[in-house]
């Protein structure tokens, strides 16, 4: 490990330890190391721009940051010049950041090196399966939304200001996100890995809606 991504990680670590919404440092350990065995695996892909915008990602999301998009990118290249990083990798982190999150279902979400695959791909699978059920949850409760209500049916979000300013119960964002990610997934080995937790979110959402409708009835 260089020494930039070690103070990169101490630095990412530090400020994420008591997060609670669902990216806690827990969330970024996982995305830097997935990142870096999808890396392994994606021909041409440089190693240090991809766990430097892994460990970055998330620095300044924009969900928590009034919808500002260049949130995450500014803070991002602020560390990494405190840090002497030269400015053709300041700029690569930068544009991953900007490409790895996602923005509606009707919105495409290309991007434009193998490190923002990598990046982006790890990121989404630590969106589903069990964790990502935790984390759908943690973060529906740190907003105070409902876990459900069948009188709010979910939507296609068609542009990210549409997406951004959806309230909508935690159960909509898997059918408005979640159930869709295998499918938007970059790397083969990104693929293979969804498979199993992909079936493990339709199981809980059938499960969830199951216990749901026996509760109204009885
Ligand atoms: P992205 O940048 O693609 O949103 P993040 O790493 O920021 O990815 O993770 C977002 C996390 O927050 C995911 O686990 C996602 O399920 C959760 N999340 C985002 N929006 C909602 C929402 N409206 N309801 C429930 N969970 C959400
Ligand atoms: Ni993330």
């Amino acid at each position: 490990m260089t020494s930039v991504i070690a103070a990169t990680a101490a630095f990412i670590e530090e400020k994420f330890k008591t997060e609670g919404s669902g990216h806690d440092w827990p969330h970024i350990r996982r995305v830097w190391q997935v990142a870096r065995a999808l890396a392994a695996d994606t021909p041409g892909t440089d190693l240090e721009v991809a766990e430097l915008a892994a460990l970055l990602h998330d620095i300044a999301d924009w969900k928590f940051h009034g919808g500002d998009y260049e949130a995450g990118p500014r803070a991002a290249r602020a560390w990494l010049l405190s840090q002497q990083v030269p400015e053709a990798t300041v700029a690569r982190v930068e544009q991953i950041i900007r490409e790895v999150s996602f923005k509606g279902l009707g919105v495409e979400t290309p991007v434009s090196s193998p490190e923002a695959a990598v990046v982006q791909d790890a990121d989404r699978l630590d969106a589903i399966g069990a964790i990502g059920v935790a984390r759908a949850f943690a973060y529906g409760g740190h907003k105070g939304r409902p876990l459900h209500d069948p009188a709010t049916p979910p939507v296609s979000h068609e542009d990210f200001e549409q997406y951004k300013q959806s309230t909508a119960p935690t159960l909509n964002h898997f059918y408005e996100k979640l159930l869709h990610l295998k499918g938007r997934l970059h790397t083969p080995a990104a693929r293979a890995l969804a498979e199993e937790r992909h079936r493990f979110m339709e199981a809980f959402v059938a499960q969830f809606l199951r216990e749901w409708d026996s509760q109204d009835a009885s």
